[in-house]
Protein backbone atom coordinates (compact mmCIF):
# COMPACT_ATOMS: atom_id res chain seq x y z
CA UNK A 1 0.00 0.00 0.00
CA UNK A 2 0.73 4.00 -0.55
CA UNK A 3 -0.05 6.27 2.12
CA UNK A 4 -1.40 9.54 0.91
CA UNK A 5 -1.84 13.11 3.01
CA UNK A 6 -3.86 15.31 2.06
CA UNK A 7 -3.74 18.73 2.60
CA UNK A 8 -7.47 20.55 2.01
CA UNK A 9 -10.41 18.76 2.02
CA UNK A 10 -12.51 21.50 0.19
CA UNK A 11 -14.38 20.94 -3.26
CA UNK A 12 -11.44 19.39 -5.38
CA UNK A 13 -9.99 17.75 -1.69
CA UNK A 14 -13.90 15.94 -1.26
CA UNK A 15 -13.52 15.21 -5.19
CA UNK A 16 -10.03 13.09 -4.38
CA UNK A 17 -11.51 11.66 -1.72
CA UNK A 18 -14.22 10.33 -3.51
CA UNK A 19 -12.52 8.99 -6.31
CA UNK A 20 -10.33 6.98 -3.95
CA UNK A 21 -12.70 5.67 -1.77
CA UNK A 22 -14.40 4.38 -4.81
CA UNK A 23 -12.35 2.94 -6.62
CA UNK A 24 -14.65 0.00 -8.40
CA UNK A 25 -14.57 0.15 -12.30
CA UNK A 26 -11.34 2.16 -12.20
CA UNK A 27 -7.34 1.43 -12.56
CA UNK A 28 -6.91 -1.24 -9.84
CA UNK A 29 -3.86 1.02 -8.90
CA UNK A 30 -5.74 3.17 -7.00
CA UNK A 31 -7.03 0.37 -4.87
CA UNK A 32 -2.96 0.34 -3.47
CA UNK A 33 -3.23 3.97 -2.17
CA UNK A 34 -5.04 4.47 1.45
CA UNK A 35 -5.47 8.48 2.92
CA UNK A 36 -3.45 8.22 5.57
CA UNK A 37 -4.15 11.90 6.69
CA UNK A 38 -5.77 14.72 5.60
CA UNK A 39 -5.37 18.19 6.90
CA UNK A 40 -8.31 20.49 7.44
CA UNK A 41 -8.82 23.86 8.63
CA UNK A 42 -11.53 22.59 11.34
CA UNK A 43 -12.32 19.27 12.67
CA UNK A 44 -16.29 20.19 12.96
CA UNK A 45 -17.48 20.83 9.77
CA UNK A 46 -20.16 18.94 7.65
CA UNK A 47 -18.24 16.77 5.19
CA UNK A 48 -18.95 15.14 2.06
CA UNK A 49 -17.07 12.50 2.51
CA UNK A 50 -16.83 9.93 5.11
CA UNK A 51 -12.83 9.67 6.16
CA UNK A 52 -12.01 7.64 9.66
CA UNK A 53 -11.94 10.06 12.25
CA UNK A 54 -8.66 10.04 13.16
CA UNK A 55 -7.72 10.81 9.86
CA UNK A 56 -8.64 14.30 10.03
CA UNK A 57 -6.12 16.65 11.49
CA UNK A 58 -5.64 20.32 12.15
CA UNK A 59 -2.01 19.53 12.27
CA UNK A 60 -0.69 20.51 8.45
CA UNK A 61 3.13 19.82 9.79
CA UNK A 62 2.41 16.38 10.61
CA UNK A 63 1.14 15.42 7.52
CA UNK A 64 4.00 16.26 5.59
CA UNK A 65 6.50 15.77 8.11
CA UNK A 66 4.75 12.08 8.78
CA UNK A 67 7.63 9.41 7.89
CA UNK A 68 4.54 6.64 6.86
CA UNK A 69 3.45 9.15 4.09
CA UNK A 70 4.46 8.68 0.49
CA UNK A 71 2.75 11.37 -1.55
CA UNK A 72 1.47 14.82 -0.78
CA UNK A 73 -1.07 15.82 -2.08
CA UNK A 74 -1.34 20.17 -1.82
CA UNK A 75 -5.21 21.34 -2.52
CA UNK A 76 -5.75 24.10 -0.17
CA UNK A 77 -4.72 26.86 -2.41
CA UNK A 78 -3.72 30.31 -1.97
CA UNK A 79 0.81 30.76 -1.64
CA UNK A 80 1.01 30.25 2.06
CA UNK A 81 0.60 28.25 3.51
CA UNK A 82 1.14 26.18 0.75
CA UNK A 83 4.52 26.80 -0.27
CA UNK A 84 6.16 25.85 3.02
CA UNK A 85 4.08 22.35 3.53
CA UNK A 86 4.95 21.66 -0.19
CA UNK A 87 8.92 22.76 0.67
CA UNK A 88 8.65 20.63 3.68
CA UNK A 89 6.91 17.87 2.46
CA UNK A 90 9.67 17.79 -0.46
CA UNK A 91 12.44 18.11 2.47
CA UNK A 92 10.98 14.89 3.88
CA UNK A 93 10.82 13.24 0.67
CA UNK A 94 7.59 12.92 0.29
CA UNK A 95 6.24 13.02 -3.92
CA UNK A 96 4.06 16.34 -4.18
CA UNK A 97 0.49 16.62 -6.18
CA UNK A 98 -1.14 19.75 -6.53
CA UNK A 99 -3.20 21.40 -7.74
CA UNK A 100 -1.63 25.14 -6.85
CA UNK A 101 -1.14 27.31 -10.09
CA UNK A 102 -0.13 30.41 -7.88
CA UNK A 103 2.50 28.37 -6.27
CA UNK A 104 3.93 26.90 -9.01
CA UNK A 105 3.74 29.79 -11.53
CA UNK A 106 5.40 31.94 -8.31
CA UNK A 107 7.86 29.11 -6.63
CA UNK A 108 8.07 26.63 -9.43
CA UNK A 109 11.99 27.33 -9.32
CA UNK A 110 12.34 26.95 -5.51
CA UNK A 111 10.34 23.35 -5.87
CA UNK A 112 11.33 21.73 -8.20
CA UNK A 113 15.18 22.62 -7.44
CA UNK A 114 14.25 21.14 -4.30
CA UNK A 115 12.53 18.21 -5.51
CA UNK A 116 15.39 17.26 -7.73
CA UNK A 117 17.52 17.20 -5.44
CA UNK A 118 15.33 15.28 -3.20
CA UNK A 119 14.66 13.23 -5.83
CA UNK A 120 11.02 13.33 -6.15
CA UNK A 121 8.11 13.91 -8.30
CA UNK A 122 5.73 17.44 -8.20
CA UNK A 123 2.98 16.72 -10.53
CA UNK A 124 0.79 19.40 -11.59
CA UNK A 125 -2.17 18.02 -14.12
CA UNK A 126 -4.62 19.82 -12.23
CA UNK A 127 -3.04 23.57 -11.97
CA UNK A 128 -3.86 23.72 -15.52
CA UNK A 129 -7.27 23.74 -17.34
CA UNK A 130 -8.97 21.51 -14.40
CA UNK A 131 -9.88 17.89 -16.09
CA UNK A 132 -8.69 18.72 -19.11
CA UNK A 133 -5.23 16.57 -19.52
CA UNK A 134 -2.66 18.88 -21.10
CA UNK A 135 0.71 18.53 -18.85
CA UNK A 136 1.05 15.03 -19.10
CA UNK A 137 0.64 15.32 -23.19
CA UNK A 138 2.72 18.45 -23.36
CA UNK A 139 5.45 16.57 -21.60
CA UNK A 140 5.44 13.34 -23.13
CA UNK A 141 3.06 12.78 -25.98
CA UNK A 142 3.73 16.33 -27.92
CA UNK A 143 7.25 16.07 -26.57
CA UNK A 144 9.20 15.55 -29.87
CA UNK A 145 7.82 18.86 -30.90
CA UNK A 146 9.15 22.00 -31.71
CA UNK A 147 6.40 24.16 -29.58
CA UNK A 148 6.28 27.55 -31.91
CA UNK A 149 2.66 28.45 -30.32
CA UNK A 150 0.05 27.69 -27.04
CA UNK A 151 -2.94 29.58 -26.96
CA UNK A 152 -5.61 29.06 -24.09
CA UNK A 153 -9.15 30.09 -22.63
CA UNK A 154 -7.69 28.82 -19.04
CA UNK A 155 -10.38 30.77 -17.24
CA UNK A 156 -13.52 29.51 -16.55
CA UNK A 157 -15.32 32.63 -14.81
CA UNK A 158 -14.10 35.04 -17.30
CA UNK A 159 -14.90 32.95 -20.38
CA UNK A 160 -18.42 32.55 -18.82
CA UNK A 161 -19.06 36.49 -18.33
CA UNK A 162 -17.59 36.92 -21.71
CA UNK A 163 -19.99 34.40 -23.29
CA UNK A 164 -23.11 35.31 -21.37
CA UNK A 165 -22.03 39.27 -22.25
CA UNK A 166 -21.98 37.87 -26.23
CA UNK A 167 -25.08 36.03 -25.86
CA UNK A 168 -27.14 38.96 -24.18
CA UNK A 169 -25.79 42.37 -25.06
CA UNK A 170 -25.08 42.53 -21.77
CA UNK A 171 -22.83 44.54 -19.84
CA UNK A 172 -19.38 43.40 -17.99
CA UNK A 173 -20.22 44.15 -14.51
CA UNK A 174 -24.38 42.97 -14.83
CA UNK A 175 -23.10 39.37 -15.74
CA UNK A 176 -20.59 39.38 -13.05
CA UNK A 177 -22.83 40.39 -10.44
CA UNK A 178 -25.24 37.27 -11.95
CA UNK A 179 -22.19 34.72 -12.08
CA UNK A 180 -21.49 35.64 -8.20
CA UNK A 181 -25.08 34.73 -7.23
CA UNK A 182 -25.40 31.78 -9.25
CA UNK A 183 -21.52 30.54 -8.08
CA UNK A 184 -19.35 30.59 -10.98
CA UNK A 185 -17.60 33.63 -9.71
CA UNK A 186 -15.87 34.54 -6.61
CA UNK A 187 -17.23 36.59 -3.96
CA UNK A 188 -13.77 38.47 -4.95
CA UNK A 189 -13.20 37.88 -8.37
CA UNK A 190 -9.92 39.93 -8.95
CA UNK A 191 -7.87 36.93 -9.93
CA UNK A 192 -10.24 35.88 -12.54
CA UNK A 193 -10.96 39.25 -14.00
CA UNK A 194 -8.11 40.50 -14.01
CA UNK A 195 -6.09 37.76 -15.59
CA UNK A 196 -4.11 36.75 -13.03
CA UNK A 197 -5.34 33.10 -13.10
CA UNK A 198 -4.95 32.56 -16.46
CA UNK A 199 -1.32 34.15 -16.22
CA UNK A 200 -0.49 31.83 -13.43
CA UNK A 201 -1.57 29.14 -15.84
CA UNK A 202 0.09 30.45 -18.87
CA UNK A 203 3.47 30.57 -17.20
CA UNK A 204 3.29 26.70 -15.98
CA UNK A 205 2.42 25.67 -19.40
CA UNK A 206 5.10 28.07 -21.11
CA UNK A 207 7.51 26.62 -18.87
CA UNK A 208 6.79 23.01 -20.17
CA UNK A 209 6.14 23.71 -23.93
CA UNK A 210 8.58 25.14 -23.96
CA UNK A 211 11.04 23.96 -21.63
CA UNK A 212 12.32 27.23 -19.78
CA UNK A 213 11.30 28.47 -16.39
CA UNK A 214 9.51 31.81 -16.74
CA UNK A 215 9.27 34.30 -14.13
CA UNK A 216 5.55 34.97 -13.73
CA UNK A 217 5.64 38.80 -13.11
CA UNK A 218 7.12 39.52 -16.61
CA UNK A 219 3.97 37.98 -18.13
CA UNK A 220 2.14 40.86 -19.88
CA UNK A 221 -1.18 40.67 -18.33
CA UNK A 222 -5.04 42.57 -19.10
CA UNK A 223 -8.23 41.16 -17.90
CA UNK A 224 -11.45 41.49 -18.97
CA UNK A 225 -12.75 44.67 -16.91
CA UNK A 226 -12.83 47.15 -19.81
CA UNK A 227 -15.12 44.89 -21.89
CA UNK A 228 -18.17 46.83 -22.73
CA UNK A 229 -21.09 45.59 -24.61
CA UNK A 230 -20.53 48.15 -27.16
CA UNK A 231 -17.41 46.06 -28.13
CA UNK A 232 -18.67 42.67 -28.24
CA UNK A 233 -21.10 44.28 -30.50
CA UNK A 234 -18.54 45.90 -32.81
CA UNK A 235 -16.74 43.21 -33.12
CA UNK A 236 -19.85 40.62 -33.73
CA UNK A 237 -20.15 42.84 -36.58
CA UNK A 238 -17.04 42.57 -37.75
CA UNK A 239 -16.91 38.48 -37.72
CA UNK A 240 -15.23 38.24 -34.43
CA UNK A 241 -16.00 37.15 -30.64
CA UNK A 242 -14.22 38.37 -27.85
CA UNK A 243 -12.19 36.18 -25.62
CA UNK A 244 -9.41 35.97 -22.98
CA UNK A 245 -5.79 34.71 -24.44
CA UNK A 246 -3.37 33.31 -22.52
CA UNK A 247 -0.93 33.03 -25.51
CA UNK A 248 2.79 31.83 -25.34
CA UNK A 249 4.64 32.18 -28.67
CA UNK A 250 7.65 31.68 -30.47
CA UNK A 251 8.29 34.86 -32.33
CA UNK A 252 10.31 33.20 -34.96
CA UNK A 253 11.74 29.46 -35.49
CA UNK A 254 15.18 31.29 -35.39
CA UNK A 255 14.76 32.78 -32.28
CA UNK A 256 14.40 31.52 -28.65
CA UNK A 257 12.88 34.97 -27.66
CA UNK A 258 8.94 34.60 -26.33
CA UNK A 259 5.90 36.56 -26.07
CA UNK A 260 3.95 35.21 -23.10
CA UNK A 261 0.46 37.46 -22.54
CA UNK A 262 -2.65 37.89 -21.40
CA UNK A 263 -5.63 39.57 -22.65
CA UNK A 264 -8.72 40.00 -24.11
CA UNK A 265 -8.41 39.14 -27.84
CA UNK A 266 -11.09 39.36 -30.74
CA UNK A 267 -11.35 36.02 -32.45
CA UNK A 268 -12.44 35.27 -35.85
CA UNK A 269 -15.76 33.39 -35.34
CA UNK A 270 -14.79 30.68 -37.83
CA UNK A 271 -11.64 30.09 -35.55
CA UNK A 272 -11.75 26.71 -33.24
CA UNK A 273 -11.40 28.54 -30.10
CA UNK A 274 -14.42 31.06 -30.85
CA UNK A 275 -16.84 28.15 -30.05
CA UNK A 276 -15.33 27.23 -26.51
CA UNK A 277 -18.39 28.71 -23.85
CA UNK A 278 -19.66 29.14 -20.57
CA UNK A 279 -16.97 28.13 -17.82
CA UNK A 280 -15.68 25.16 -20.35
CA UNK A 281 -11.20 25.61 -21.05
CA UNK A 282 -9.40 24.99 -24.30
CA UNK A 283 -6.09 25.20 -24.93
CA UNK A 284 -4.23 24.98 -28.83
CA UNK A 285 -0.71 23.76 -29.19
CA UNK A 286 0.78 24.39 -32.34
CA UNK A 287 4.20 22.84 -33.52
CA UNK A 288 6.14 20.93 -35.60
CA UNK A 289 6.07 18.75 -37.55
CA UNK A 290 2.21 18.00 -35.72
CA UNK A 291 0.98 21.25 -36.50
CA UNK A 292 -2.38 21.76 -34.78
CA UNK A 293 -3.94 19.99 -31.45
CA UNK A 294 -6.69 21.46 -29.24
CA UNK A 295 -7.73 19.90 -26.16
CA UNK A 296 -10.92 20.75 -24.56
CA UNK A 297 -12.94 20.37 -21.54
CA UNK A 298 -14.37 20.77 -18.24
CA UNK A 299 -11.71 23.70 -16.82
CA UNK A 300 -12.59 24.08 -13.02
CA UNK A 301 -15.26 22.39 -10.70
CA UNK A 302 -14.58 18.89 -7.89
CA UNK A 303 -14.55 16.06 -10.59
CA UNK A 304 -12.53 17.17 -13.23
CA UNK A 305 -10.10 18.62 -11.34
CA UNK A 306 -10.09 15.48 -8.76
CA UNK A 307 -9.41 13.53 -11.95
CA UNK A 308 -6.58 15.28 -13.26
CA UNK A 309 -5.05 14.86 -9.45
CA UNK A 310 -5.90 11.29 -8.67
CA UNK A 311 -4.18 10.60 -12.33
CA UNK A 312 -0.94 12.11 -11.11
CA UNK A 313 -0.94 10.12 -7.85
CA UNK A 314 -1.52 7.10 -9.76
CA UNK A 315 0.94 7.66 -11.88
CA UNK A 316 3.46 8.07 -8.93
CA UNK A 317 2.16 4.73 -7.72
CA UNK A 318 2.68 3.39 -10.95
CA UNK A 319 6.55 4.67 -10.92
CA UNK A 320 6.77 3.31 -7.56
CA UNK A 321 5.22 0.17 -8.29
CA UNK A 322 7.82 -0.70 -10.78
CA UNK A 323 11.03 0.65 -10.03
CA UNK A 324 10.89 0.64 -6.28
CA UNK A 325 12.08 4.24 -4.15
CA UNK A 326 15.04 4.81 -6.40
CA UNK A 327 16.45 8.51 -6.69
CA UNK A 328 16.22 8.46 -10.52
CA UNK A 329 13.15 10.30 -11.73
CA UNK A 330 11.29 9.84 -14.95
CA UNK A 331 12.66 12.71 -17.24
CA UNK A 332 9.45 12.51 -19.13
CA UNK A 333 7.69 13.41 -15.28
CA UNK A 334 10.01 15.55 -13.32
CA UNK A 335 11.62 18.71 -14.11
CA UNK A 336 14.71 18.49 -16.21
CA UNK A 337 15.25 22.31 -16.96
CA UNK A 338 17.05 25.16 -15.05
CA UNK A 339 17.49 28.19 -17.26
CA UNK A 340 14.85 30.51 -17.75
CA UNK A 341 12.69 31.37 -20.91
CA UNK A 342 13.94 34.81 -22.88
CA UNK A 343 11.08 37.18 -23.30
CA UNK A 344 10.41 39.23 -25.51
CA UNK A 345 8.97 42.59 -24.33
CA UNK A 346 5.47 43.59 -25.24
CA UNK A 347 6.17 46.27 -27.57
CA UNK A 348 8.22 44.30 -29.80
CA UNK A 349 4.68 41.99 -30.73
CA UNK A 350 3.49 42.25 -33.86
CA UNK A 351 -0.35 41.65 -34.02
CA UNK A 352 -3.42 42.83 -35.51
CA UNK A 353 -5.75 45.58 -33.50
CA UNK A 354 -8.45 47.08 -33.15
CA UNK A 355 -9.40 50.43 -31.70
CA UNK A 356 -12.31 52.23 -31.60
CA UNK A 357 -12.27 56.19 -31.63
CA UNK A 358 -14.87 58.96 -30.68
CA UNK A 359 -14.10 62.02 -32.49
CA UNK A 360 -15.59 65.64 -33.36
CA UNK A 361 -17.34 65.69 -36.16
CA UNK A 362 -15.19 67.69 -38.47
CA UNK A 363 -13.96 67.08 -42.26
CA UNK A 364 -10.77 65.29 -42.62
CA UNK A 365 -10.61 62.54 -39.19
CA UNK A 366 -10.14 60.17 -41.45
CA UNK A 367 -7.43 62.01 -43.05
CA UNK A 368 -5.48 62.49 -39.42
CA UNK A 369 -6.01 59.06 -38.16
CA UNK A 370 -4.14 57.40 -41.59
CA UNK A 371 -1.59 59.94 -41.46
CA UNK A 372 -0.69 59.54 -37.97
CA UNK A 373 -0.92 55.39 -38.53
CA UNK A 374 1.26 56.33 -41.61
CA UNK A 375 3.74 57.85 -39.46
CA UNK A 376 4.15 55.29 -37.68
CA UNK A 377 3.73 52.00 -39.85
CA UNK A 378 0.74 51.45 -39.16
CA UNK A 379 -1.11 49.99 -42.13
CA UNK A 380 -5.29 49.59 -41.87
CA UNK A 381 -7.17 46.46 -42.72
CA UNK A 382 -10.60 47.75 -42.15
CA UNK A 383 -12.19 51.67 -41.62
CA UNK A 384 -15.75 51.30 -40.51
CA UNK A 385 -17.48 54.41 -39.89
CA UNK A 386 -20.11 53.20 -37.93
CA UNK A 387 -22.39 56.28 -36.49
CA UNK A 388 -22.86 58.69 -34.24
CA UNK A 389 -22.61 58.52 -30.00
CA UNK A 390 -23.72 61.84 -28.53
CA UNK A 391 -22.69 64.32 -31.78
CA UNK A 392 -19.49 61.72 -31.89
CA UNK A 393 -18.70 60.40 -34.45
CA UNK A 394 -17.25 56.70 -33.80
CA UNK A 395 -15.07 54.91 -35.37
CA UNK A 396 -13.48 51.42 -35.59
CA UNK A 397 -10.56 50.45 -36.94
CA UNK A 398 -8.81 47.15 -37.17
CA UNK A 399 -4.88 46.82 -38.63
CA UNK A 400 -3.03 44.88 -40.40
CA UNK A 401 0.18 42.93 -38.48
CA UNK A 402 1.80 45.89 -36.64
CA UNK A 403 4.53 46.26 -34.02
CA UNK A 404 2.80 47.07 -30.73
CA UNK A 405 5.43 49.61 -29.76
CA UNK A 406 4.35 51.21 -33.27
CA UNK A 407 1.01 51.01 -32.64
CA UNK A 408 1.18 52.65 -29.73
CA UNK A 409 2.73 55.26 -30.92
CA UNK A 410 0.92 55.98 -32.87
CA UNK A 411 -2.43 56.22 -30.92
CA UNK A 412 -0.38 58.70 -28.45
CA UNK A 413 -0.02 60.79 -31.50
CA UNK A 414 -4.10 60.34 -32.15
CA UNK A 415 -4.98 61.51 -28.85
CA UNK A 416 -3.12 63.83 -29.33
CA UNK A 417 -5.26 65.46 -32.21
CA UNK A 418 -7.98 68.47 -31.53
CA UNK A 419 -10.60 66.17 -34.05
CA UNK A 420 -10.25 63.37 -31.82
CA UNK A 421 -12.80 63.12 -27.72
CA UNK A 422 -11.20 59.70 -27.01
CA UNK A 423 -10.14 55.70 -27.39
CA UNK A 424 -12.57 54.34 -25.52
CA UNK A 425 -10.89 50.55 -27.08
CA UNK A 426 -7.78 49.01 -27.80
CA UNK A 427 -7.86 45.17 -28.21
CA UNK A 428 -5.55 42.63 -30.07
CA UNK A 429 -6.84 40.87 -32.78
CA UNK A 430 -5.82 36.81 -33.37
N1 LIG B 1 -10.93 30.22 -11.08
C1 LIG B 1 -10.61 29.32 -12.14
C2 LIG B 1 -11.49 29.60 -13.34
C3 LIG B 1 -10.81 27.87 -11.79
O1 LIG B 1 -12.42 30.41 -13.27
O2 LIG B 1 -11.24 28.99 -14.37
C4 LIG B 1 -9.68 27.27 -11.05
O3 LIG B 1 -8.50 27.27 -11.82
Amino acid sequence: MYNMGLLGLGTVGTGTADILLNTAGRNPLLQKIQIKKAGVRSLDKQRQVELPADVLTTDLESVVTDPDIDIVVELMGGLEPARSLILQAIAHGKHIVTANKAVIARYGDEIYTAANEAGVYVLIEAAVGGGIPIIKPLKQSLGVNRIQRVIGIVNGTTNYILTQMTAHGADFADVLKEAQELGYAEADPTADVDGWDAADKISILTSIAFAGRVKRESVHCEGIRQITATEINYAEKLGFVIKLLAIAEKMSLDSDELQIRVHPTLVAKEHPLASINGVYNAILVEGAPLGQVMFYGPGAGSGPTASAVVSDIMNIVGILESSGKTKNLDPLLSCSHQHYCTLQPIEELVTRFYARFLCYDVPGVIGHLGTSFGNHQVSLESVVQIGFKDKLAEIVVVTHDVKEGNFRKALAEIESLDAIQSIPSVLRVL
